[in-house]
């Protein structure tokens, strides 16, 4: 049975400078993949897994995001004029499962401030985090994944997978004490270590199940040199009180946040659709790009 988790905060304020000149004008979160934005994903799998309030931290230069999560709008009142209402039906019934309220991160101050602005939102409750660039293909929710090893664990649990050598410097990197199968215990996480400096393979996954006590940490983070509050300072603390562990989830990630990972999840995710135009395309690329 799983702890029941009702809130989740997706950071959605970064500039998603990867992504430019699309994101000078486009938020990266509804860039599509198929038909749908990348935002969508994450919460059909927030709500898959239960969550029943969505809090949206936001920069003042994305607010219009907020748009897409309105269920009466101009747009849709002038579907529905013409008959065609229905196209936006699966849209519809997935926002009818979840509240989604916004927060304003007025200055992009790093991940850890993302989180810490969710602080009055979330109130004295244990949280889902869900990094919106990172969409996960699983048979079971991720999220719901990270809940069913909260309660063996008792402690905040990020997702977490074995990573390749030149993919280390990318990700947070667990220090880890002990395991127990799926479930390995943090000493430390190292925010973005050089390989040779890593201490484990393990990194953190963009999917995090935290405790409130969270928040006491990230208020006594201080800002690093470039100004931000790291979430990882903060897991860091709590991981040298023995409270924070890392849960090997089942599924693969693709990080859309960068131009080929976000190909790439646009293959996978419409694969389905059309497997056999995929295929011939494919094949096609492999013996030669067309001139
Ligand atoms: C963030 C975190 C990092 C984590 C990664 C997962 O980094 O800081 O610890 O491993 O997300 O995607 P970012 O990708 O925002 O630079």
């Amino acid at each position: 049975m799983a702890a029941e988790i009702r809130k989740a905060v997706i950071p959605a304020g970064g500039l998603g400078t990867r992504f430019l000149p699309v994101t000078k004008s486009v938020p990266k979160e509804l860039l599509p993949i198929g038909n749908r934005p990348t935002i969508q994903i994450v919460l059909e799998e927030a709500v898959e897994s239960g969550i029943e309030e969505i809090i949206l931290i936001t920069s003042p230069q994305k607010a219009h995001i907020l748009d897409f999560f309105m269920r009466d709008t101009h747009y849709t009142r002038e579907l529905e004029q013409r008959g065609k209402g229905e196209l936006l039906g699966e849209l519809r019934e997935l926002l009818e499962c979840v509240r989604v309220i916004e927060v304003l991160q007025n200055e992009a101050r790093g991940l850890g401030h993302a989180v810490f602005c969710a602080k009055e939102a979330v109130g004295d409750e244990p949280f889902v985090v869900i990094l919106p660039d990172v969409l996960i293909a699983s048979r079971v929710p991720c999220c719901l994944q990270l809940m069913n090893a909260y309660e063996e664990c008792g402690c905040s649990v990020s997702a977490t997978e074995h990573t390749p050598r030149e993919r280390i410097s990318l990700y947070g990197i667990y220090d880890v004490a002990h395991s127990e199968g799926r479930l390995h215990w943090a000493r430390g996480v190292v925010e973005k270590p050089s390989p040779d400096k890593a201490p484990s393979d393990l990194s953190v996954v963009g999917r995090y199940l935290f405790s409130p006590e969270i928040f006491d940490e990230l208020a006594k983070t201080k800002q690093d040199r470039s100004g931000e509050i790291q979430l990882a300072d903060a897991m860091n603390a709590l991981a040298a009180k023995g409270r924070m562990a890392a849960f090997e989830y089942e599924g693969r990630q693709f990080d859309t946040g960068d131009p080929i990972g976000f190909l790439k999840a646009n293959i996978y995710y419409s694969w389905n659709s059309a497997p056999k135009e995929l295929t011939e395309f494919m094949n096609e690329m492999i013996r030669g790009t067309p001139q």
